[in-house]
């Protein structure tokens, strides 16, 4: 999958992760991708419990965002949070756990469901991400799909827009990148990434 910049190719579908090994081969990754698509299409948020985790972990600005995500994506959320505090135990502080949660917030920006992630994903594809993503700037239709390729820039200023902490704010922005170009440390960023199952 042709990337810009050394991004990591996020998923057709999700237009965000890229990790996860989903098998190793391109039969189980397929699969895996046709879960998590299949998946986003339920429209449900966490369970009640859940939410009342995520929400403890989130300062009152980045609780606004968290309120503005689909259903599915902080269903999506509150796992990779989850994993992340399993894999790091004590080390999971709360700026990490929010970095989990709202990795993905920038996605609210366009407004697109799961079919329409999936089309603007493979117009990244077939576009370039870079030349995709610049569509933001402009009008129309494209700009949403620019907007969410963006969606890893656009979640790191609506962070930063909430307050948030400086790791919460870098991971939005790198979690697409390869860990050579991360800012947040090593241990942190595998953790999140490995998490982040799509
Ligand atoms: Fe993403
Ligand atoms: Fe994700």
């Amino acid at each position: 999958m042709p990337m810009a910049e050394g991004r990591v190719a996020p998923p057709a579908g999700d237009g965000g992760g890229g990790g996860g090994d989903g098998g190793g081969r391109p039969s189980g990754e397929a699969l895996h991708l046709v879960r998590r698509f299949l998946g986003s299409l339920w429209p449900g948020g966490p369970g009640a419990r859940d939410e009342a985790w995520a929400v403890a972990e989130l300062l009152p600005g980045e609780v606004g965002l968290w309120r503005r995500m689909s259903g599915a994506d902080r269903r999506h959320a509150v796992g990779v949070a989850r994993r992340t505090a399993d894999e790091l135990g004590p080390a999971a502080s709360r700026p990490i756990l929010a970095a989990a949660l709202l990795h993905d917030v920038g996605k609210v920006d366009s407004g697109f469901g799961p079919w329409r992630r999936s089309i603007a994903t493979v117009l990244g594809v077939v576009f370039g991400h870079r030349r995709a993503s610049g569509w933001r700037y402009g009008r129309g239709p494209l700009a949403r799909v620019g907007s969410y390729l963006s969606h890893d820039e656009i979640g790191a200023d609506l962070r930063a827009g909430a307050g948030s902490d400086t790791l919460t704010v870098r991971w939005a922005r790198e979690h697409h990148l390869p860990a050579t170009r991360w800012t947040v440390p090593q241990a942190v960023g595998r953790a999140l990434k490995r998490a982040d199952d799509d």
